[in-house]
């Protein structure tokens, strides 16, 4: 029998079992699993631990054994019914006579959907159950199928007045050490790490997860420079020969000597037109680089250009107990000049999290991933 309240709190569950898969599972969905038998107790969970890997269901169900037989699967994402790199997932849940499916978010993969409706064909009572916990979950799969493009989390740190560096352009450190390592974490599980001109110029950055335990993944650097003012000697060029490094400039900076001196040197250069084709110029980046998720590390400059041309996902944000006072010193955005306060950027506010140090902010922006 259906319990929509206990429904809620297993497939909140199975999303948070879901996201260890962080950097893991990507390009495919991060999906999470629980099965319970006919009196309702778990007896089986599990997640698609990486990408190719067996599907969160098949673990979970593996895990149950004939304790699924005439119980419940409740799954954060539609199970699939195609071949894929996996055999489908409705085999196994109809192999092992599961009578119920709870699913969280509907398949957006014209490939693999369609589990739902062949399992409810085959006799099985299906609900479609989306809860805020799935949505949050899939919106950077459902976004990434329907655009193409990646999912962009911009990251800044900031003092309490809001302030991204001094006006002379200091900004190491804002954040604390403890705040520095999360955001190696997350570069280690990002398929690509991007910054502007400025913070080049200004920071000399690696954007590598060098502090980070056991990286994931080693993500793409992507630096966006309008006039290729990049120097031959900055740390990302000195390093692009080990890590694939891409620079996307104006089309007549990208046929000059420059680029030649960079390119020697193993960086990649692109060009974009203008800042509408930026866009365009990441979706190609992600096709052939199989970007997935996009880190952003930058000042207001691209920040501001990426918020304009509605690029960003979620904002990341480390406020640190720390107050500048000086008007002159930059925010984290530029390059709007709203008059009213009904104008504002207005995200969801997904996690606040006061760290000892710091509280970090995650934000959402509403409507991604529809
Ligand atoms: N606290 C933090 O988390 C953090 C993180 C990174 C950087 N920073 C600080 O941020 C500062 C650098 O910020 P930034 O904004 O100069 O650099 P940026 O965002 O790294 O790069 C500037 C980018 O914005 C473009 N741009 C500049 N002004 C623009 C405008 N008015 N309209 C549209 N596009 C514009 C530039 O294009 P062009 O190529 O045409 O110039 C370039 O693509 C440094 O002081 C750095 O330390 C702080």
């Amino acid at each position: 029998m259906s319990d929509p309240a206990n429904d809620i709190l297993h497939l909140e569950h199975a999303a948070r079992i879901a996201l260890r898969a962080h950097g893991q599972a990507e390009p495919n969905p991060m999906v999470g699993c629980v099965v319970l038998d006919q009196s309702g107790t778990l007896v089986g969970e599990g997640r698609t631990a990486r990408c190719g890997g067996p599907h969160a269901e098949r673990i979970a169900l593996a895990r149950a054994g004939a304790a699924a037989r005439g119980g419940t699967l409740l799954t954060t994402l539609e199970p699939c019914s195609h071949h894929g790199r996996t055999p489908p997932c409705t085999d196994a849940i109809l192999e092992a006579g599961i009578s119920r499916m709870v699913y969280g978010t509907a398949d957006p993969n014209p490939e693999a959907s369609g589990g739902a409706a062949l399992l409810m064909e085959k006799g099985v009572a299906v609900d479609h159950l989306p809860i805020r916990a799935t949505d949050l979950l899939n919106e950077p799969h459902v976004h990434r199928v329907r655009t193409g493009l990646p999912w962009i989390v911009a990251k800044w740190a900031q003092t309490i007045d809001g302030r991204i560096a001094t006006a002379k352009g200091d900004s190491r450190w804002i954040s604390s050490a403890r705040s520095r390592r999360l955001v190696h974490r997350e570069r280690g599980r990002v398929d690509a790490v991007m910054t502007g001109i400025g913070t080049v110029l200004a920071d000399d950055p690696r954007l590598t997860p060098r502090d980070a335990r056991s990286p994931r993944r080693t993500p793409d650097r992507i630096v966006v420079d309008d006039e290729l003012r990049t120097p031959i000697d900055c740390r990302l060029v000195s390093t692009a020969a080990e890590t694939p490094t891409t620079i996307i400039c104006r089309p007549d900076a990208e046929r000059g000597d420059h680029a030649t001196r960079l390119r020697a040197l193993g960086v990649s250069i692109r060009s974009s037109a203008s800042d509408e084709d930026l866009g365009d110029t990441l979706r190609s980046l992600a096709t052939e680089r199989n970007h997935a998720t996009v880190l952003v590390e930058s000042g207001g400059g691209l920040l501001g250009r990426l918020f304009r041309q509605d690029l960003v996902n979620d904002a990341l944000v480390f406020i640190a107990p720390k107050m500048l006072g000086d008007q002159e010193a930059p925010g984290s955005m530029r390059g709007r000049a709203p008059e009213r306060i009904a104008d504002c950027i207005t995200f969801e506010p997904i996690s606040i999290l006061p760290r000892q140090d710091d509280v970090v902010a995650w934000y959402r922006m509403p409507g991604s991933g529809t």
